[in-house]
């Protein structure tokens, strides 16, 4: 297991262009996340959040700057390379589940890992099944979206994105669309994951779950006004050897 962080942004803008309108989003981060940490991203709607995330996903390139991933600087990769290190490297749990409607649950989690060609059809269910094990969803497996809660629908959500072992779990308000009870259950489930010593980076304008993070960076108008670490990371990350 190498110590080097597994994010690093150096200098990093990113602009939106919109018609007149030109709007700073991040406004020269500079970051740096080891393995095991979990981090809360806090700060008011629209200072960007969202965008950082975006970023640290490669969902979004940035407008200038440098982002290292695993050591590896992807600032400039090609789309193809970009989605082919986002597929491998990153999970993304989004607010509004996105999962597909007309894939069952074990579809849904399976289906990231088709564009991989190191793993074979047996391998791929074998993964498939036990990130729904580890969300306690085995059961609902055969289940389409519409048939299971807002909170079972997360978990399935949560298996997509861990169940290729990333090397970091990215959740943008994974909260923001449940009751409180299965809020509760997700931020236990991401205690869970980060205990067996997953990455996780997490957005959010919950105190009590941001509480729940070792460190917490807030945000205002695209910069980071505030890194705080109150916890050491996990002993043992294990993310990126269960593959
Ligand atoms: N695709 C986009 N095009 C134009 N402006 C955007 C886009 N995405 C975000 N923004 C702007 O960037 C700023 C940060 O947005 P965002 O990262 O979504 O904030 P947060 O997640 O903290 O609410 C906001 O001013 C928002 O309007
Ligand atoms: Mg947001």
């Amino acid at each position: 297991m190498n110590a080097q962080p597994v994010i690093q942004l150096q200098n990093i803008k990113k602009i939106f262009l919109t018609e007149d309108v030109e709007t700073s989003a991040l406004d020269n981060i500079n970051l740096s996340i080891e393995p095991g940490e979990y981090v809360a991203i806090t700060g008011p709607s629209g200072c960007g959040k969202s965008t950082l995330l975006s970023v640290m996903g490669l969902l979004h390139s940035a407008s200038s700057g440098t982002y290292i991933l695993n050591g590896k600087e992807v600032t400039g990769l090609g789309a193809v390379e970009q989605a082919r290190v986002r597929n491998r490297d990153i999970g993304f749990i989004f607010q509004a589940f996105n999962l597909i409607s007309d894939m069952s649950a074990f579809e849904n989690v399976e289906l990231p890992l088709t564009y991989r060609s190191d793993l074979t059809k047996k391998q791929r269910h074998e993964l498939v099944d036990a990130a729904l094990a580890q969300v306690a969803m085995t059961e609902r497996r055969k289940h389409y979206p519409t048939q299971l809660s807002g909170g079972q629908q997360q978990r399935v959500a949560i298996a997509r994105a861990l169940a290729g072992s990333p090397r970091v779990l990215l959740a943008d308000e994974p909260t923001g669309n449940l009751d409180s009870k299965n809020a509760q259950l997700t931020m236990e489930l991401l205690d869970t994951l980060h205990g067996q010593g997953s990455t996780i980076v997490m957005v959010t304008h919950d105190p009590r779950f941001a509480e729940r993070a070792g460190r917490q960076i807030a945000l205002f108008d695209g910069k980071i006004v505030e890194d705080r670490q109150y916890r050491a990371v996990a002993p043992t990350p294990i993310a990126a050897t269960v593959a």
